[in-house]
């Protein structure tokens, strides 16, 4: 693992335990939105015609607690968890478990990005994915172009991959500034990149083959956040390619 990389992992090793209720009204809006946009995400469901009688698998890589993994669980066959801090794939599976949902959603520490392959269970579980998602997490990696090149190879062709992150420069209140440093202080030295315009998404699913029906779409709504200091709020993108 990277020095950065750890710093990341002891960070959110830290977090882990408040992390639900400390971010929960941004929570609950990125479940909201991700049930309401499946249909855009891909089309490959258990309900759906393109996935029936097909045994769908979705991977959620750097998944915290699972807010997406959770929200899209009952359209799936088999949800992989995958995140490099050991408290928050415990957080994972807990929820997992108190949602009834062990049999089919799964979570893993392991450091994907990394150039040694994960051990082997992991390994074969996180190939032939139909869908492999990351929120919130994309600013957090050191080369967001590699990560997205290593997670589109464990895709089945034409296997869709939905990002959720921050927008580019976007202040809370339009003023043109992203104060991400200044209002998460204390994981300024976790963040990588201070978020991702349209054209810089586009160029990242286009380097790992991901050029299908790309789409980036702001929500109307930003997340809002609170700390014990002040309450503000970030403006967020989902995104969407599939791989040819
Ligand atoms: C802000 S949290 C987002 C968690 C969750 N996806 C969500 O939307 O609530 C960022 C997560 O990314 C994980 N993370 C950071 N860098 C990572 C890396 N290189 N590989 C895997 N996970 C990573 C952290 O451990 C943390 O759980």
């Amino acid at each position: 693992m990277s020095d950065f990389t750890e710093t990341n992992r002891k960070y959110f090793d830290n977090l882990a335990a408040s992390y639900k209720g400390q971010f929960a009204d941004a929570q609950r809006m990125l479940s909201a939105e991700t049930v309401q946009h499946r249909n855009w995400i891909s089309n490959r469901w258990t309900d759906t015609e393109a996935g029936k009688d097909q045994e769908i698998k979705m991977l959620e890589y750097a998944c915290g607690p699972g807010v997406i993994s959770m929200s899209l669980a009952p359209f799936v066959a088999k949800v992989i968890g995958v995140d490099i801090s050991d408290n928050m794939i415990a957080e994972f599976n807990r929820n997992a478990s108190s949602l009834g949902l062990s049999d089919k959603v799964v979570g893993y520490q392991a450091d994907l990005l990394a150039e040694d392959a994960p051990a082997q269970d992991i390994e074969s579980a996180c190939t032939n994915l139909d869908l492999v998602t990351v929120s919130m997490a994309l600013h957090h990696f050191e080369h967001p172009d590699r990560a997205l090149k290593r997670l589109a190879k464990r895709l089945n062709k034409g296997g869709a991959c939905y990002i959720i992150d921050l927008v580019a420069h976007s202040g809370a209140h339009g003023h043109g500034h992203d104060d991400h440093q200044h209002e998460f202080a204390g994981a300024a030295h976790t963040v990588k990149t201070h978020g991702f315009s349209h054209e810089d998404m586009q160029q990242l699913f286009e380097g790992a083959g991901l050029t299908i029906g790309f789409e980036y779409k702001i929500l109307p709504e930003p997340l809002r956040f609170s700390t014990e200091e002040r309450s503000f709020s970030k403006t967020v993108f989902i995104a969407r390619a599939q791989l040819k």
